[in-house]
């Protein structure tokens, strides 16, 4: 069950009253927008998400809630179009937590989690519309896959991990997370495959080619520039980040901002919270 990171601080950060009408652009099964439709009566909830399996979850907690609920299965990235379809031409305030839920790691079956063995495929879509991560691992030039993953992961063994992948995928197509762990595990030395690291030696790549297949970078630029074209004056946006390429962007596009961290009793409650900050913008 995914638990929804600095809930207290989302819910404060953006002074919810009665009737007014909110945006969750990363909905998933609504862990923080159950707590924020409580917040709204009479008000309305507009819900968004790329994955059409955590929007049923989503639908089914939110089916008592006291306001208007609307889901959306969508990208971010083209908010001012769904906006436009939907006529919705402003609200009052926006949340977008992202990366993914605990739920997709552990359960989506499309590869994200290095613990299992599933197919390479990495995509928030249930049907992919993007290219995958098989597509990635298979046919990208290793000097496109050394910057992806040094860009995206920040994997310090970025430039031996993209040799091994190009020179097993001559051997025989990547197909499963499994066999792409164990070409990752042949590439890294010994200490940072130690279990005594509180990272997982396959971590760094698995996050790079999530951000790359999604290419939740440009997504999220386009993002944030649409919600706030369409936040009402004096409307609050929240952003909960978990990476440091999240964080810069947020930072470039709102230099003025509110930043809190989640207290050491939820990371010890919630590990997922360790490396999440959250971010609050005001509009005037
Ligand atoms: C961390 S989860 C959100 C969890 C949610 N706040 C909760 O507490 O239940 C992030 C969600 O964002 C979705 N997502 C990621 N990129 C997206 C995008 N560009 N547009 C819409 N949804 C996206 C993922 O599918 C995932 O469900």
């Amino acid at each position: 069950m995914h638990i929804p990171v600095l809930l207290q601080e989302v819910i404060e950060g953006l002074a919810l009253t009665a009737g007014l009408t909110v945006l969750d652009a990363t909905i998933n099964g609504a862990g923080h927008s159950a707590e924020i439709s409580k917040r709204i009566p009479g008000g309305c909830l507009i819900g968004l998400d790329r994955d059409r399996t955590a929007l049923a979850k989503a639908r089914q907690r939110l089916q008592n809630a006291p306001c208007r609920v609307i889901l959306k299965q969508g990208n971010f990235r083209h908010l001012d179009q769904i906006l436009d379809t939907l006529q919705i031409v402003s609200f009052d305030r926006c949340l977008f937590d992202l990366g993914l839920s605990s739920d997709q790691l552990a359960e989506s079956g499309r590869g994200f989690s290095f613990l299992k063995d599933e197919p390479l495929t990495m995509t928030y879509e249930v049907e992919p519309v993007t290219i995958t991560a098989r597509t990635i691992v298979n046919e990208s030039s290793a000097a496109d896959l050394e910057l992806t993953l040094k860009e995206y992961g920040e994997e310090p063994f970025a430039t031996s991990i993209a040799r091994a992948i190009v020179a097993a995928r001559k051997k025989k197509k990547i197909e499963t997370t499994k066999e792409l762990v164990a070409i990752i595990r042949s590439a890294v030395p010994a200490w940072y495959r130690s279990a005594r690291r509180r990272k997982h030696f396959a971590t760094q790549t698995f996050q790079a080619l999530r951000i790359a297949v999604n290419d939740e970078f440009r997504a999220l630029t386009e993002g944030l520039n649409h919600g706030w074209r369409y936040l009402a004056p004096g409307g609050r946006l929240a952003v909960i980040s978990f990476h440091s390429g999240e964080a810069r962007i947020v930072k470039k596009i709102f230099p003025d901002h509110r930043k809190i961290k989640p207290t050491r009793t939820e990371i010890k409650n919630n590990p997922r919270a360790r490396s999440a900050v959250l971010r609050l913008i005001q509009k005037s």
